[in-house]
């Protein structure tokens, strides 16, 4: 990888490589912008094939959460640790993992403030917060951000339904959901009580079950859940999903869910629009969790915390708009906000550090 292209490309501030060979630990913490407030985001530990894919998803990673947290309203610039998995499996190793990345995000002095991700757990935040502030999402705090984020996800359908149907109202509608975890499984529960129709599925059989029983949802495969005829399409397990046969097998007239990188290339958001499919951009629609992070980061309240969340709804409203007045998918359009909100606080600021 050409590292120097890739960061102007991207457009990162800064990039730490991190090594603590007594620990087994190797991360990259990638400080995409700084210009709304210290960079925020998980850390992931995760089996990459290379370096170079790992400097690669940290690159994606943290521009991407400059840009939800951008559209969230929220005070915070955007960062992603990614630390080389697998992470030590003894209870030894694995706090001594995680307390190396604890020194390494503490030495940064409040300019990366990070939280939970793919591959890491409550107990291994604990241990990185042994050694540094700044850490959120801990149980102390606001806890799980899942329940957060499914509420977004829930007021950015309503938005979509507004546009979709003329009416926030979800009752009777039919949201098919892709994975029933965390995020899916607290989303089932939102539409069940707004009186929507759900069909479901999940790699974990318990979970389907569950929300047959809880919410009468209809399960089908894994495999199925994309010819599912339904108003909305609720990707909730992984990334990537909407690629070249998922976009032409929906039969939905709206795609919005929790799931991160819903989109396996932006051509694919152009194909959604082009087969008049509504697109919730995956990061508007699931900024529930970062915003619940701002209570324990911003010292938020909760009050302030519950309009966040609720506006939503109102930047759903206005990707749309924006969408139809520049003839461009949502995706793009979600991303001109994003870059537009970036660009007026940097001018006030005079300049600074690149977004
Ligand atoms: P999770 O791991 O709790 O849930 C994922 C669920 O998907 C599991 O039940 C799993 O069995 C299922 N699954 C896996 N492969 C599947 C497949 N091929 N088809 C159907 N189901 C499948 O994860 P969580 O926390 O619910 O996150 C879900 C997505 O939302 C991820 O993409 C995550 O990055 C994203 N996200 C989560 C946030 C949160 O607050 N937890 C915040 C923002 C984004």
């Amino acid at each position: 990888m050409d590292l120097k292209a890739a960061l102007e490309s991207f457009g990162h501030e800064q990039v730490t490589v991190c090594r603590d060979s007594s620990a087994g630990y190797v991360g990259i913490i990638a400080v995409h912008s700084t210009v709304l407030g210290p960079a925020v985001g998980g850390t992931r530990v995760w089996s990459y094939g290379s370096f170079d894919d790992a400097m690669t998803d940290a690159l994606r990673l943290s521009r991407g959460m400059t840009y939800k947290n951008a559209l969230a309203g929220l005070p915070f610039g955007g960062g992603k640790a990614v630390l080389l998995g697998p992470a030590p499996a003894s209870p030894g190793g694995q706090a001594a993992f995680f307390r190396a990345h604890g020194r390494f995000v503490e030495r940064m002095g409040g300019m990366f403030i990070t939280a939970e991700d793919v591959g890491t757990s409550p107990r291994d935040l604990e241990f990185v917060e042994e050694e540094t502030r700044f850490v959120a999402g801990l149980a102390r705090g606001m806890g799980d951000p899942s329940p957060f984020t499914a509420l977004g996800v829930r007021r950015a359908m309503e938005a979509v339904a507004v546009e979709a149907w003329g009416s926030e109202d979800l009752a009777g509608r039919t949201v098919a959901i892709q994975g029933l975890g965390n995020v899916g499984g607290n989303l089932a529960a939102e539409l069940h009580e707004l009186g929507a129709r759900l069909v479901v599925c999940d790699t974990n059989p318990e979970r389907v079950a569950g929300a047959v029983t809880l919410y009468g949802a209809e399960p089908v495969s894994v495999d199925a859940i994309l010819d599912v005829e339904a108003d909305v399409f609720a990707p909730c397990a992984l990334g990537g999903v909407l690629d070249d046969d998922a976009v032409d097998r929906l039969r939905v007239a709206a795609v919005c869910g929790g799931a991160n990188n819903q989109l396996l290339r932006p051509e694919h958001g152009e194909r959604l629009r082009e087969r008049g499919i509504r697109y919730v951009p995956d990061y508007v629609a699931n900024a529930g969790g970062v915003i619940s992070g701002s209570v324990d980061i911003a010292g938020w309240d909760l009050e302030r915390m519950n309009d966040a969340l609720d506006h939503i709804f109102f930047t759903v409203r206005e990707v749309f708009a924006l969408a139809s007045n520049l003839g461009v998918g949502t995706h793009t359009a979600a991303d001109r906000m994003a870059e537009a909100r970036l660009a007026a606080v940097q001018s006030r600021l005079g300049g600074g550090a690149e977004a």
